[in-house]
Formats: structure tokens, sequence, C-alpha cells
């Protein structure tokens, strides 16, 4: 998520905005920009990099005194981190500068709508076209840059928080949001705006947080909330009393939480613009390879941890919609097998930082090979997309604690969606079923959010856990990668010993670590699944549960016979089967989080880990 600050009062702008993204920095980002009016005119830096460069920049070119501004640290999600990508973005003349956090679904649409009107784009970014639209709203609205704001926001659709400036009006910041948060720290003869209340805490604790489709006028000396039609409106007003370390987190205790917290959002974002209104799919970004995905006769799936779990899930999917060989290989072993690949190989690498060094030498070993690599990855601009001949980006955001959560969640959206259309390109599935997974996937944001009242059940289920030594976790079919994710987070978190089991392994050896008191977690596929798979998982816990382990049981609301079979239950809500790992590892998430929380742990970092694996 971007950072976003505005200020008018009657300190320098330019410091308090500074100031003020510098405490925005730990959600991460890729490149910085301010924006002031001075003297009738707009006065512009903006740089990729990180906010040193930008003040590098500063130094050497300085912004003229102001007491209005704006300034943005962008976290890339349309065009790479550069500087023309940067934000702010302004119009044709220079007249209105506009900075935003989110996405402009129908950006493609009204870019092409002014391209058209011969209006020139200087960046490759969505945020362009608001910074045009409201150039062309303002001179009707007689100076108002408000109502200027509140014409273009009604031409939006998407997630978005926008902040305005007009050089014709030194005296005021505009902003308006959807979807996207928006606080407005309130001060004594100056105000200001914010993405979260960490930007301007050390001036004021006093805040409004604005509602949906709310429109704002920020002057020194006063504050306007309509709607986007006008209306005033109220925002809720709050006084702030985390400190500033606790305000980066948004209130959470921990990086973690908020990053389980923000997972709904995050899969809104990986699914948004991908999805039409007609329930077809959009992946824009694959235009350049589908010839060559219509002839792939075999994927391998390439990945570390966390993200080889997402891949083990888009084998299951992938077997179901695409039908050809795949495998799912961790990327360190991969790298020195001489596995076959050839011309009509597809190669998925999934991760994060996109930095992972395993991944991203066995992505240079599978270009040399001939091999089509398509990578699935949260950062814009990073190594391993860019050595690929595609990319898909999740839109987790910046994910700052080292234990994955939301990025695990939207690679497996997104490996799915690009799944869905290779089986689309290739024929390979019935439309039905397509058009159904297709509209399964649209719900999985409010699935996820409900998935998010299993936060307390995994809290207190943690407790009783606490004294174990070991922790087994079992699952069949898609419930096993989540049974290995669980597994991990329990291990990188709380550093016990726990290990992930293919249920149907359980016979053939580990059944003997069984004894009174063992936890064995158990995901139990969805009402509705398969019977055969569900019986075989029952009839799993009934074994150990016969030799006298604790089982935890991950099961659909309403799920009687697993419920039968649970000494302690946690619901989530029911999806489809290959959806189920997307709600089904929330309530692991929490578990693992909770128990390293009791064990005294820094649970955002936890020993010995890094975020991003750069050494092989
Ligand atoms: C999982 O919680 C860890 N963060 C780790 O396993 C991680 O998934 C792995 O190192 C891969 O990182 P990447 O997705 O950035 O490539």
């Amino acid at each position: 998520m971007c950072g976003i600050v505005g200020y008018v009062g009657a300190k320098q702008a330019l410091s308090v905005v500074v100031e003020g993204l510098r405490r925005l920095e730990y959600r991460g980002y890729d490149s910085a920009g301010v924006a002031v009016v001075a003297d009738g005119a707009l006065s512009v830096r903006k740089r990729a990099g990180k906010l040193g460069s930008l003040e590098e920049l500063l130094g050497a070119d300085p912004l003229p005194d102001s007491t209005v501004g704006i300034g943005h640290t962008r976290w890339a999600t349309h065009g790479a981190p550069t500087d023309s990508n940067a934000h702010p973005h302004v119009d044709e003349h220079a007249q209105i500068a506009v900075i935003h956090n989110g996405i402009i679904e129908n950006h493609a649409a009204i870019r092409q709508r002014l391209l058209a009107k011969g209006v020139h784009f200087s960046s490759e970014t969505d945020t362009e076209v608001v910074a045009h639209l409201l150039a062309h709203e303002y001179p009707s609205t007689q100076g108002d840059l408000a109502e200027a704001m509140r014409r273009t926001a009604r031409q939006l659709d998407g997630a978005f928080t926008l902040l305005a400036l007009s050089a014709a009006d030194p005296d005021v910041v505009v902003g308006a949001r959807r979807n996207s948060p928006l606080v407005v720290g309130c001060g004594l003869g100056e105000n200001f705006l914010a993405s979260d209340v960490a930007a301007f805490i050390s001036h004021t604790r006093e805040a409004l947080e604005l509602g949906q489709d709310q429109c704002v006028e920020l002057r020194a000396d006063s504050i306007t909330v309509t709607d986007f039609d006008g209306n005033p409106a109220r925002a809720r007003a709050f006084t702030v009393d985390w400190d500033a370390e606790a305000a980066e987190k948004g209130g959470y205790d921990l990086f973690m939480l908020k990053e389980i917290a923000e997972q709904p959002r995050a899969v809104a974002d990986t699914l948004a613009e991908r999805i039409g209104s007609n329930g077809q799919l959009q992946l824009r970004e694959l235009d350049s390879v589908s010839s060559r995905l219509a002839s792939v006769d075999q994927i391998v799936f390439l990945a570390c941890g966390t993200a080889y779990h997402a891949g083990l899930v888009g084998k299951y999917f992938s077997d179901h919609f695409v039908g050809v060989p795949s495998v799912v290989e961790l990327a360190s072993e991969f790298r020195y097998r001489e596995a076959p690949l050839g011309d009509n190989t597809l190669v998925v690498a999934i991760s994060q930082s996109g930095e992972t060094m395993d991944t991203a030498m066995a992505v240079r070993h599978a270009k040399e090979s001939g091999a089509l690599v398509i990578s699935i990855c949260n950062t814009q601009g990073s190594s391993i997309p860019r050595e690929s001949d595609a990319a898909l980006y999740t839109r987790a955001g910046p994910e700052i604690a080292v234990a994955s959560t939301k990025a695990f969640l939207t690679q497996v959206v997104a490996v799915q969606l690009l799944l869905l259309q290779i089986a689309i390109i290739k024929g390979s599935s019935d439309d039905l079923e397509l058009k159904s997974m297709i509209k399964a996937l649209a719900d999985l944001p409010a699935q996820v959010d409900l998935a998010l009242d299993t936060v307390e059940p995994a809290r207190q289920v943690a407790r009783e856990l606490v004294g174990a030594k070991s922790v087994l976790y079992i699952g069949r079919h898609v419930g096993f990668p989540v049974a290995l994710e669980g597994a991990l987070k329990l291990k990188e978190l709380a550093y016990m010993h726990a290990e992930g089991f293919a249920a149907g392994e359980l016979k053939h050896g580990p059944i003997a670590l069984i004894e009174p008191g063992v936890p064995v977690v158990v995901i139990v596929p969805p009402m509705g699944s398969p019977m055969q798979i569900r019986e075989k998982i029952l009839s799993n816990v009934a074994e150990v549960q016969a030799r006298g382990a604790k089982t935890v049981v991950i099961a659909t609301a309403g799920d009687e016979e697993a419920e039968k079979v649970a000494d302690y239950l946690i619901r989530v809500p029911l999806t489809p089967l290959l959806l189920q790992p997307v709600v089904a590892t929330v309530p692991l998430q929490v578990l693992a989080c909770e128990l390293a929380t009791a064990k005294g742990h820094d649970v955002d970092q936890p020993r010995n880990l890094a975020k991003s694996v750069t050494v092989e």
C-alpha cells in the first residue's frame, strides 16, 4: 500500500510532508515524490528509490517555500518503479497535481478516451488519468478543486485514496476515498491528510476517519467533508491513543497481525481488474505470451518455502483445469537437477520478494533451457519478474513480517487466475465449470473476511497447545499443502517441531508418532467435496484419536461429521474444494502467531530468518 501525506497550515509544507512519508516508510515502497504550490505555480520533485534519493534531488533542486503540499511513497502496481511513474502526477499544463493509493480499475478505458481527445500521457500508471480528469473538470467549477474532485471520483471504478493540489489555489488540499484508507489530522491553524495516522501523530492526535465515497476539502482553519455528490457528510472523529511505532502497525501489536487482517483487501486487489463485469478473465499481463500458452505441454512450479506451498495448491488446480503434466519443484533442488525442459514447458516461478536467490537461479536455468517462464510476484521491479517472459503480480502490498501470510493467499489466487487463463486458451475445461470457478474467485475477498472470524477461536486453541512439544498437521488433496504451510508457520514463529503430512501417509510410518495428547491439526475438505476424500480424512482423524491424539479440526461451518471428531473445532467459510486453502490457512497463521507470542518470541522478525533470502 502506498504512503500518502497532505498538509496545509503555517509550517513549511515540505518538511511536514517528508517527515510524514518517513513515518510511513515501513509500508515498503520503491519511489517517492512531493508537490507544493508557491507563487501561482506547482512545483513537483519525484524519483525512483527511497526517500534519501528524493532528498538528494531536493537538495540539488530545492522547492520554493510553501505552506501547502502533498507527498507520496509508491508501492508499484501499474508500471515499473521509475521517476516518471512516481507520484505526484500532473496534467499537461502542470496546473493540477495528484497522488493515489489503490487501483483505478477502469483506468485503461479512461486513458483511451483521453488519448482520443489528444491528451498526452507521461507515465504508465493508472493514476495519471486522474490528473487529466481533474484538469478537465476544474475550469467549469469556478476554481472549486473539491467539486472537480467529486466529479472525477464519480467517474472512477476500483479502490482509491486521492489527494490533489491546484496551482491556482495555494490554500487547499483536496482528498477523496473509496475502499482505501484516508484520515484527517486536525491541528490548530493547520490540518493534515494521510493514509494512516502515523504520518501526523507527532503534530496532532485528533483525527477524522473519512467514510466510503467521501471527499474532503482541507484548509488551514477548516475541514469540509461531503459525499461524492456534494452533500455534507460526517467523518468519524477519534483521538489517536497509539504511539508512533504502534501507529505504523495501524494499531495492531504486530505487523503479522496487521497483514493477516489485510488479507481480504490483498485478495481483492489481486483480483481487481482481472475479472471483468461480464465474468470473463482479463489478464493483460499475459497477452504477450498467450500464443505460447496454447502449446504448453507441461507445467513446472518453482518456489521456496511458503511460495512452494502455493505451487502445490496450483498443481491440484492445474490437474483439474489444464490437464497437462505438472510438477512442483523446490527451486533449490531444481537448480541442480537435469530436469527435462522444452519450448513447450511452462515454468511458473512464485516469489513474494522476487529476489529469492534459489528461485532466481532456477529461473535462469529454465530460461536457458528454452522454457516459457511466468512469475507470480509481489514486488514490481524485482529480479525474478525481470528475468521472466511475463509476470502476474499479486497486489498484497508490502509484507513486513518475515512470515508470509497475505503473500501466500494472493499467490494461490494469482496462480489460479493464470491456470484458468491457460485452460481457457487451451479449451481444456468445461465452460460452465470455468465460469463457476471464476465466480467463486470473485467471491473470495468476502470469504477471507469471514475467515478472519477464526482469529479468536484460533487464539483459544493456541493457549491449549502452549505446552506441546510437537504438533502434526494432516490434510488431503489441497488440504495437504495447507498442512505443510501450517507446520511451516509454527516452526518459523514458535520454534516448535511441527510437521505436515498427506493424511494418507500416516499409516505408512508417521502414525507411530501419535501418543496421548499429541495435537493433530486436521484440514477437513469442505462439504460437497468428493466423498472419497472426506470419508478418508475423517477416518484418519478417528485413527489418531484412537491413539490419544488431540484433534484440532479446521472444517466448514456446519460440517457435523467433522464436528463429531473435533477436540477443538475451528469453522471456516464454505468454498469450493480448490479454493479452501485461501480460507483454511488463516486460522493456522493465527495459531502460530499466538503460540509465538505466548512464548515471547519476536513474531515479526523470527530468529535466524530473513524476509528475502538472497543467498543460495
Ligand atoms: C514463509 O513464511 C517464509 N517467509 C519463507 O518460506 C518464504 O516464503 C520463502 O523464503 C520464499 O520467499 P519469496 O516468496 O520471497 O521467494
